[in-house]
Order: structure tokens, then C-alpha cells, then sequence
């Protein structure tokens, strides 16, 4: 960058020369205007003019210190010299800010450069989300069903303590309402511990025949690698004229060989629930071994994915069914454990734990 500068002192010259003291001051103004025109020419930075502005302009700087050494001088020649001094105080404010601009410019112009956006590049495109394994369960069991003859009902999750046990006969002080491990509200109101209670809501709604299953959410107060305080099951009930404990086991089998495949083994074991009676647990032959013994089936080759049996006359009489004209089945399953089995987790916790990694392999 050259300097730019069309003031020339000379003139002054002449004027001055007859005095020492002026004349000292005329060179030395001289040198100060070259080395403040050269220095900012060398200026490549904002921060680098500010600099020569401070040493020269500023209140301590050289020029300004200049001006107040006119007092030396003898009166009638300092506004002359002063004058002279503004001169070039102004000539070197001027060439400051001329340069700061084109600074300016140019670190504008080369951020614009580097930080350039390209608008026409394409968004980053939108995964597709999967469904939760428990909805896929819910979804593949409730169609089985539907296949079956079988329509989805519902019934609330804080519900009343006659629902959740009274009317299923667990009477008020018997032991099996000890298994449920119930979170109580108040008043009589607790968390469902199981969907059972949607059986007694859909008997007193509508006279038989009844076939639903309910699925949903029920809670238990219980935490750990295989059990969770929120868990979901889905309940199942078939009511007529004529309904046996064979047309409990073809259901199930069907239902079983849909869901894990044709040719799953299916077993059943005698069991108890105050609902039922006769009861059953439903074993399928362990899909992991086949059968021939695993970690998984503790190596008994069965799993453990159901239980059933025939509606306990005590509730058909609770709900003003007549077990004397009708029977029914009823059965339960949770579907964390179906998922588990189906999907090959190890942790149900992985299926509350709602990582994207997790679940976009569904
Ligand atoms: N309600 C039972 C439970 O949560 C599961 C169950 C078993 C439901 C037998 C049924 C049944 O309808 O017949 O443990």
C-alpha cells in the first residue's frame, strides 16, 4: 500500500526557517507525518491501525504531544504551527480511516468467502420411525384374534378395588391378593395389577356371547431385570352356551402356533386362580431350543406364556350371568414376556429404557 498523501510541508518552509524552535518543530512534524503515513501503509489489521492511531492521535500519542509543546514557541508564530500540526494530525486521521475501510472489506469479503452457505444443498432427509415392540405384539396378537372371532375392549387403569379383585373372587382378606403386589390410590381405588377387571366391565356391559380380548397397561409394585412396575398383558374371554375346556385349548393352540410358528409345542398345566376353575398355565416349547433345554427355558424345554381357564361360577354370579345356562374360558398373558421371547431381548428393562438404537430393529 502506498502512501497517499497530497500535503507537502515544504511551503511551510520558508515561513519557519528564520526560527530555531520552529524549524526544529517542522522537521520533527515532518518525520512524524512519514512515519505515521508509512506505519499505517504497514497497518494489515483493524487492530494494527487502532495501534497507530493511539501512538499518534491518541491523548499521550506523538502528535497530539507535539501540539501541546507549541506553548515553547514564541506567541505570534503558534497558531501558524498549530494550524500546521492539524493539518497533519488530520491528513493522518483521514489515511486511518481510508485504510480501516478497505480492512473492513476485505475481512468481510473473505468471510463471506470461507463461510459461504450453499442454500441449494438438499435438508437431511427424515428417518422413518418403527413401531415399539410391545405395540407390534399388541397389534399381531389383537389380529390373531380378530381372525378368530375376537373384538378389542377396554377398561380404566386406576380402577376399583371390587373390578380388580371383589367381583374376580378374591374376597377381602384372601391370600391371593397378596401376589399382586398392589399400588393403592384411595378410597378403594388402586392401579389395576392386571387386566381381568376389563372381563367383569365387558360381562356387565353386554349378555353373552362375549368374545374380547383387552389389552393394556397394569402395574405391580416389583422392579427388577425381568418384572417392571408398569407392564402390559392382554386378557382374553369367550362366553356361551356351550363352551369346554377343548375349545380353551384349540383357541390357545391356535393362537400359539400363529405366533410362534406351526409347529410349536403346546402343554398345559394344572394351576389356580381365584377367577377360574378349573385353572391352567400354557407352556410353548421353548423357541430359542426347541425343546431340548436351554438357559433360556431353564432347561425344562417349556415356556411359560399363559394362564387359563374356565370362569369360576362365583363371577358369572357377580356379574348376573347364570352359570347354569352359560360357561365360559378366560385367559391372561403379559406381553413384555412375548416380546422378549419373540424379539430375543435378555433385559425387559431395554423395552422401558426407550433408546432410538434399540428401537429402530423393529
Ligand atoms: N390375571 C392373571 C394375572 O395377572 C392372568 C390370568 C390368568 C388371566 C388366568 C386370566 C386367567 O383371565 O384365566 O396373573
Amino acid at each position: 500500500m502506498g502512501v497517499r498523501c497530497s500535503c507537502s510541508l515544504f511551503p511551510f518552509y520558508s515561513f519557519f526557517k528564520f526560527l530555531k524552535g520552529t524549524n526544529d518543530m517542522r522537521e520533527q512534524l515532518e518525520q512524524m507525518r512519514q512515519q505515521a503515513l508509512s506505519a499505517i501503509a504497514a497497518a494489515t489489521t483493524e487492530e494494527m491501525l487502532n495501534e497507530v492511531r493511539v501512538r499518534y492521535l491518541g491523548r499521550k500519542g506523538e502528535l497530539t504531544g507535539l501540539m501541546k509543546g507549541l506553548g515553547t514557541l514564541p506567541a505570534d508564530e503558534r497558531p501558524k504551527v498549530g494550524q500546521l500540526v492539524n493539518t497533519v494530525k488530520d491528513e493522518v486521521e483521514a489515511q486511518i480511516e481510508q485504510t480501516m475501510n478497505r480492512a473492513r472489506e476485505e475481512a468481510t469479503a473473505k468471510r463471506l468467502a470461507t463461510e459461504r452457505i450453499d442454500v441449494t444443498l438438499p435438508g437431511r432427509g427424515r428417518r422413518q420411525g418403527s413401531k415399539h415392540p410391545i405395540t407390534l405384539v399388541i397389534e399381531e396378537v389383537s389380529e390373531i384374534f380378530a381372525g378368530l372371532g375376537f373384538s378389542v375392549a377396554e377398561g380404566p387403569e386406576i380402577e376399583h378395588d371390587w373390578y380388580n379383585f371383589e367381583a374376580l373372587n378374591f374376597p377381602p382378606e384372601h391370600p391371593a391378593r397378596d401376589m399382586q403386589d398392589t399400588f393403592f390410590v384411595e378410597n378403594q381405588m388402586l392401579l389395576r395389577t392386571h387386566t381381568s377387571p376389563v372381563q367383569i366391565r365387558t360381562m356387565l356391559k353386554q349378555k353373552p356371547p362375549v368374545r374380547i380380548i383387552a389389552p393394556g397397561t397394569v402395574y405391580r409394585c416389583d422392579s427388577d431385570a425381568t418384572h417392571s412396575p408398569m407392564f402390559h398383558q392382554i386378557e382374553g374371554l369367550m362366553v356361551d352356551t356351550q363352551v369346554s375346556f377343548a375349545d380353551l385349548k384349540g383357541i390357545l393352540t391356535t393362537f400359539t402356533n400363529q405366533l410362534f410358528g406351526q409347529k410349536t409345542g403346546v402343554r398345559l398345566r394344572p394351576s389356580f386362580f381365584p377367577f377360574t376353575e378349573p385353572s391352567a398355565e400354557v407352556d410353548i416349547a421353548c423357541v430359542i431350543c426347541g425343546g431340548t433345554g436351554c438357559r433360556v427355558c431353564k432347561q425344562t424345554g417349556w415356556l411359560e406364556i399363559l394362564g387359563a381357564g374356565m370362569v369360576d361360577p362365583e363371577v358369572f354370579r357377580h356379574v348376573g350371568y347364570d352359570p347354569e345356562t352359560i360357561a365360559g374360558f378366560a385367559f391372561g398373558m403379559g406381553i413384555e414376556r412375548i416380546a422378549m421371547l419373540k424379539y430375543g431381548i435378555s433385559d425387559m428393562r431395554l423395552l422401558f429404557e426407550n433408546d432410538i438404537r434399540f428401537l429402530k430393529q423393529f
